[in-house]
């Protein structure tokens, strides 16, 4: 990976950013710290130095300036280190007391105290040049006081301090990045790695997947969902593949058949009966086309849940009625005896005009596989899920086959010695789905039991029935 494309990366700049913040705010926080120490031991020092000045002030006043030498030489000894330090000299500048032994070159530090340096003897031996602060009093005008302490140790303590500062804030920087770095490549192989799949699958490849690491993590995640919704996708491009070539070998053999019929009528010598023949038989077959198209327009429509919101509540004993009284005729024609059994007052929320099809589909198979004499019921169950189920004594259909009658151009019979395209039971699963209802084939011994399954009806008893439950 470029190290370009890596400094573009959305983790490195929010890597970059944080580190930025975590900085600012470390420094913020350091350099507080430090402005405080440093306060801190000012304080102390300028303090104490008042606290020696006040003694020593205290003795001149008592015993005048041989107590003030006195008192000077005394504290000198106790402070073999000169951690304290002091001169006394007089309007002439000659040295008096004190463990400094010439006046220093001073610098004013602006609030009353003054800053110089001194010498002391070193471990070594040698003279080590140290700094310290003080104050300068005038003692009557006739000699000049200078009280301070070795300020080195706190000087060095501060050097310390800002180095450290420095120091941790540069690696911290030099870390954070190599940390964002880090972090991007990682991020990016792994999106590399989605986007690799994602640039085959664009290519054509509809069967490639998004490879999984395994630890779960959100992009695991990611890529579980796209590989979900590729699957989804795969299955519904194959099951569109399959339509397609289903809806074009259905569509060809009437086509073909009214194009050789209309070109045989073309070359001429069909005398009028004939010719009138040939314009019904194409009749017929263009009849046939429309249902073919009105059935799948049908299944699309109801797939795709574009009826949902026109439901009403459909009793579904009318329906049985109706619809069996539609098919009379044709079950009469082949001596079959086609019953009602309906419980009355179930109701299912619907679309009538798709659940009457429905049913059709179902009583049209009946009647249609079922051989001359048999037998076909209608039934409608209510309980705690609404039941409505065609039931014939005909062959049925084999378990194993019973999933693959739902699909689109199924027929199970090879040699087609019935009429249909393979579309009534689609129908009725898609309008079964769009009513979250199941439409279950079940051996009837012998025969087919079609079942539609629907859901308990919603709670949305009257006001005055519950009332009455209540009480
Ligand atoms: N009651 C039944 N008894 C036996 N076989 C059936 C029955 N119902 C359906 N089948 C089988 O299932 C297949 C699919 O039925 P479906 O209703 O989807 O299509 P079709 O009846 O062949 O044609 P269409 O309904 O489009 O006119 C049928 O071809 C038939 O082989
Ligand atoms: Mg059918």
């Amino acid at each position: 990976m470029r190290p370009k494309r890596l400094l573009a990366t959305a983790t490195f700049r929010l890597t970059l950013a944080y580190l930025g913040v975590f900085a600012l705010s470390a420094l913020a926080l350091l350099a507080f710290v430090y402005e405080a120490s440093v306060t801190f031991m000012e304080q102390q020092t300028r303090e104490t130095i008042a606290a020696e000045a006040r003694g020593l002030e205290e003795q001149y006043r008592q015993r005048g300036i041989v107590g003030l030498r006195t008192a000077i030489t005394r504290r000198a000894r106790a402070n073999p280190d000169r951690a304290s330090l002091y001169l006394l000299v007089d309007a002439d500048g000659r040295w008096l007391a004190g463990n400094l032994d010439r006046w220093p070159e001073v610098e004013d530090n602006g609030d009353g105290t003054v800053r110089f340096t001194f010498t002391r003897p070193g471990p070594d031996g040698r003279g080590e040049r140290r700094i310290a602060t003080g104050r300068v009093f005038l003692v009557d005008d006739r000699y000049r006081l200078l009280v301070g302490r070795d300020v080195q140790e706190r000087a060095d303590v501060q050097h310390m301090l800002i180095n450290a500062i420095v120091l941790g804030g540069g690696l911290v920087v030099v870390i954070g990045v190599l940390a964002g770095f880090a972090r991007s490549r990682w991020t990016l192989g792994r999106l590399e790695g989605i986007n690799r799949a994602t640039r085959l699958i664009m290519a054509g490849d509809l069967s490639r997947r998004i490879q999984l690491v395994g630890d779960g993590d959100e992009f695991d995640e990611l890529a579980r969902n796209l590989n979900l919704m590729l699957d989804r996708i795969e299955e519904l491009v194959r099951a569109m593949r399959e339509v397609t070539d289903n809806i074009a070998h259905d569509l060809r053999t009437p086509l073909n058949r009214m194009v050789s019929r209309i070109e045989l009528a073309l070359m001429g010598g069909l005398d009028g009966a004939r010719a009138r023949g040939v314009l019904e038989e194409t009749l017929r077959d263009a009849e046939g086309l429309i249902r073919t198209f009105d059935a799948l327009l049908a299944i699309t429509r109801a797939e795709s849940g574009a009826l949902e919101g026109e439901h009403e509540c459909v009793e579904l004993a009318a329906l049985a009625r109706d619809v069996a009284e539609l098919y009379e005729p044709l079950a009469e024609e082949k001596r079959q005896r086609l019953r009602v059994e309906a419980e009355e007052g179930v109701c299912v929320e619907g679309h009538p005009q798709l659940l009457a099809q429905a049913l059709a589909n179902l009583v049209d198979n009946a009647v249609k596989y079922t051989p001359e004499g048999g037998e076909v019921a209608v039934r409608v169950r209510g309980g705690p899920r609404p039941v409505l189920e065609v039931a014939d004594n005909g062959p049925g259909i084999p378990e194993a086959d019973r999933e693959r009658a739902r699909q689109r151009f199924v027929r199970l019979d090879p040699g087609r010695s019935t009429p249909g395209n393979g579309l009534g039971l689609s129908l009725v699963d898609a309008v079964a789905r769009l009513h979250g209802a199941a439409l279950e084939l079940d051996d009837n011994r012998p025969g087919l039991l079609a079942r539609l399954v629907f859901p308990a009806p919603s709670p949305r008893r009257p006001p005055a029935r519950a009332e009455a439950a209540a009480g």
